[in-house]
């Protein structure tokens, strides 16, 4: 595993480091036990036993089928600046799956990444809150690659990059890719902000120009998502009120279904 990934990774410090696990409970977890590691060090295992989503659900990924890495990240600006990098993970591995996959691969604001209409890939990113050791990211994405079939309670809105395109795509491969394209936008963001990158993920966002349902524990309230600012945040139109929605507040769905 460890070598297949080098062996494409084009990058000056993301991946140069990689440590590999068969069997981990979470590679995000993994990170976080390794912060005295450099920065762009990846975590990478074939089987996680409690993988770990997004709003504490559970992550399925105790087989090989996915590919569940982490990279641990250590940028020199304040946390509060931070708050777009989950955007900017979800857009590395929406061009990683461009390069490899004929159908059109979109974004789910914030960072879901979406094949016809299905998730293929999920992305949780830690702050590590802890003084004296300066800011700490660990950018959790998990990449269904050969999965065949789901659970019942995730079938109707979860696929796999092998559903997708014909090609027998490899975990390595994906992973390569992953780290190529996540260098070059992760050193625009922390020396730029999203300025320079918000006009080319919006192009690709399936959540813009819709309805839309914001979840916020039990609370419920419809809009039209119409834009995403260069704070990453979503611009809904809700009645005569215009809100500018944050990451991690809220979950976002389609008003019919999960897009
Ligand atoms: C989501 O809920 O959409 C986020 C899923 C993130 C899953 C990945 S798999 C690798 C890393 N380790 C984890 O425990 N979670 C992330």
């Amino acid at each position: 595993m460890r070598e297949e990934i080098l062996k494409n990774v084009k990058t000056s410090f993301i991946g140069k480091n990689i440590v590999y696990k068969s069997i981990t409970d979470s590679t995000n977890n993994l990170a976080k036990q390794n912060l005295d590691l450099p920065s762009g060090t990846v975590f990478v295992a074939d089987i996680q036993t409690n993988g770990r989503g997004r709003s504490g659900k559970s992550w399925i990924s105790d087989n090989k089928d996915g590919l569940w890495m982490s990279i641990l990240l250590k940028p020199d600006i304040s946390p509060e600046r931070l708050s777009c990098l989950t955007l900017v993970a979800g857009f590395a591995v929406l061009k990683a799956l461009q390069y490899f996959v004929d159908a059109e691969v979109y974004i789910k604001w914030p960072n879901d990444i979406v094949i016809e209409n299905k998730k293929v890939c999920g992305i949780l990113c830690e702050l590590i809150n802890q003084d004296n050791i300066g800011t700490n990211v660990v950018c959790g994405i998990g990449i269904n690659v050969s999965t065949d079939t789901f659970p019942d309670e995730i079938s109707d809105i979860a696929t796999s990059v092998k559903n997708a395109c014909q090609n027998k795509l490899t975990r390595e491969e994906i992973a390569s890719e992953v780290i190529n394209q996540f260098e070059p936008l992760y050193v625009e963001y922390i020396k730029n902000g999203f300025d320079n990158l918000v006009c080319e993920y919006k192009n690709y966002c399936i959540t813009l120009n819709k309805n839309i349902k914001l979840v916020l524990g039990n609370e419920h309230s419809e809009g039209f998502a119409f834009d995403v600012n260069s704070s990453g945040e979503l611009v809904v139109r809700c009645g005569d009120k215009t809100l500018n929605v944050s990451c991690g507040e809220v979950s976002v769905r389609g008003l019919y279904g999960y897009v």
